[in-house]
């Protein structure tokens, strides 16, 4: 697969990464641990070398998971986790305190396998911690060979430029897709000035710009807490699903693919991170990285996507407030 590079950090990695939250996270159901193990195996031998997790998720399981599956590659992979999430969960709150991102690490590394993380995010801007303390850290990390990149999630472009200013950031990490584009105003531009890559999270919509979601999800699924995710809003937002399902007909693609090429047609310097439990569905989207998106069609698809007004918030009222301004 192709490699890009994010940012000016010197950080290479495929130009799709693996989002692995989902094996045993997303749809309340996931992956046995030994199958999980599987793809994420068969992943790096079709070319994926960027993995995504996070202490949260599971939480603590998916790091477990994440650590045995690439452990004989350790040296050929990328991976990414995160530390800020009050006892690893989001729910409980935030805590990115010096000392907790310092014991999360030392954690994550046993959970990984590992001596050093590639790629440490602050998984959500702490309001009660200085930024500057927190790329402090991280630079501290750094020096001791712990982490070799530093990155964020979900942080505004002032965070983003304050943290810089400390320590480089290499990598913003935040949702960007079809099914949000908010990034496009004033995140994308900062990246762009500053030479920081971009990681889109969910840029299959969770699922929902693939067209596998079009009823009511299943009460074990965590998508529910979404207002996107309500019976009635999933019905409503399935016209963007429908009009782009057109598009990719017409190219011989899926409509997933054609949501990840665009992605990475919009800067080279992005590297888009879905996930999926099932092998077929891997490799479809592997397979959207050959695909090319002509200047009229990229053209086409902004057009349908600005006509259309997609209702119900990504993020439940008590997540949301989590996210930085
Ligand atoms: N930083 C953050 O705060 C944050 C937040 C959310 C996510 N993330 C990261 O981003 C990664 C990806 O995000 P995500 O899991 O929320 O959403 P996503 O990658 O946009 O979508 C995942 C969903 O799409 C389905 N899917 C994947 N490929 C498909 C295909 N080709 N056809 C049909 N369905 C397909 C998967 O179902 P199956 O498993 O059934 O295939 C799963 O339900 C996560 O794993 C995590 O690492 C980070």
């Amino acid at each position: 697969m192709q490699r890009r590079k994010l940012g000016n950090s010197g950080l290479e990695v495929s130009a799709l990464g693996f989002g692995c939250m989902g094996l045993n996270f997303l749809d309340g159901k996931g992956l046995e641990k030994k199958d999980a193990i599987t793809l994420l195996r068969n992943a790096v031998e079709q070319g994926v070398t960027f993995f995504d997790t996070a202490e949260a998720y599971g939480p603590y399981t998916n790091e477990e998971i994440v650590g045995e599956a690439l452990q004989p590659y350790r040296k050929d992979v990328v991976i990414a986790t995160k530390f800020g999430c009050k006892d690893a969960s989001p729910a409980v709150g935030l805590d990115s305190r010096p000392e907790t991102i310092r014991a999360v690490v030392e954690a994550s590394l046993k959970r990984l396998r590992t001596d050093y993380i590639d790629l440490l995010y602050q998984h959500r801007v702490d309001p009660n911690v200085p930024i500057e303390d927190v790329a402090g850290t991280v630079q501290e990390l750094i020096k001791e060979g712990k982490v070799k990149y530093f990155g964020l999630s979900e942080a505004s472009a002032k965070t983003i430029r304050k943290a810089h200013s400390v320590q480089p950031v290499s990598a913003l990490q935040s949702e960007y897709s079809l099914f949000w584009r908010e990034p496009e105003n004033e995140i994308i531009p900062t990246l762009e000035e500053l030479g920081i890559g971009f990681v889109p999270f969910s840029p299959l919509g969770k699922g929902f710009l693939t067209g596998i979601i079009n009823k009511k999800l299943e009460d074990v699924d965590r998508r529910n807490i979404i207002p996107r995710f309500s019976e009635e809003n999933i019905k409503a937002n399935m016209v963007l699903v429908d009009a782009l399902s057109e598009i990719a007909e017409q190219k011989s693609i899926t409509t997933g693919q054609l949501a990840l090429a665009w992605l990475l047609a919009q800067k080279p310097w992005i590297a888009p991170i879905p996930g999926t439990t099932k092998l077929h569905r891997l490799e479809e989207n592997i397979a959207s990285t050959t695909v090319v998106l002509t200047a009229d069609e990229l053209a086409k698809i902004n057009t349908t996507v600005n006509d259309i007004e997609l209702v119900g918030d990504r993020y439940p009222e008590f997540l949301e407030k989590q996210i930085d301004r």
